[in-house]
């Protein structure tokens, strides 16, 4: 099934310079970029973006973290684009992370874990409105499409 998804390269990951490094991952493995930009979130913004985690203990270092430097924002397309992004970054804590994933390759706590990637489609119509106009989707056609 074709679905949507974004992905946030967090601050740790653009600072790391590994913005290249996590696209080429997402990119090599079929799915097709239609939304790319950089950003700065403001506090309002993040709240927004996390509110599913208002009112847990790490909320506040959580908007802190995502807002204390730019970012970059992907919308990601393919065939089930949602959980095939989530299987490439792997579990959410960095130290648990399998080896091969990006959390388990780049990160070692849960906080600073490289990435944020939408775990439904919910989330994602919650969250890509946040970052992404409507007219900023690109919807195109690869030349060898045939082979994904
Ligand atoms: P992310 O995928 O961006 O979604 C919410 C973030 O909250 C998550 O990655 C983690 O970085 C962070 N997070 C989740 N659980 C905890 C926790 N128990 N303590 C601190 N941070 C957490």
């Amino acid at each position: 099934m074709q679905e949507r998804t974004l992905v946030l390269v967090k601050p740790d990951g653009l600072k790391r310079r590994l913005v290249g490094e996590i696209i080429r991952r997402f990119e090599v493995k079929g799915l097709k970029i239609i939304g790319l930009k950089m950003l700065q979130l403001t506090k309002e913004e993040a709240e927004k973006h996390y509110s599913v985690h208002k009112g847990k203990p790490f909320f506040a270092d959580l908007v802190n973290y995502i807002t204390s430097s730019p970012i970059v924002a992907i919308i990601f397309e393919g065939n089930n684009a949602i959980s095939v992004v989530r299987t490439i970054c792997g579990t959410t804590d960095g130290s648990k992370a399998a080896p091969g994933t990006i959390r388990g390759d780049y990160s070692i706590s849960i906080e600073k874990n490289i990435i944020h990637a939408s775990d439904s489609t919910e989330s994602f119509q919650h969250e890509f409105s946040i970052f992404f106009k409507n007219n900023e989707m690109v919807p195109f056609q690869y030349g060898d499409e045939v082979l994904f």
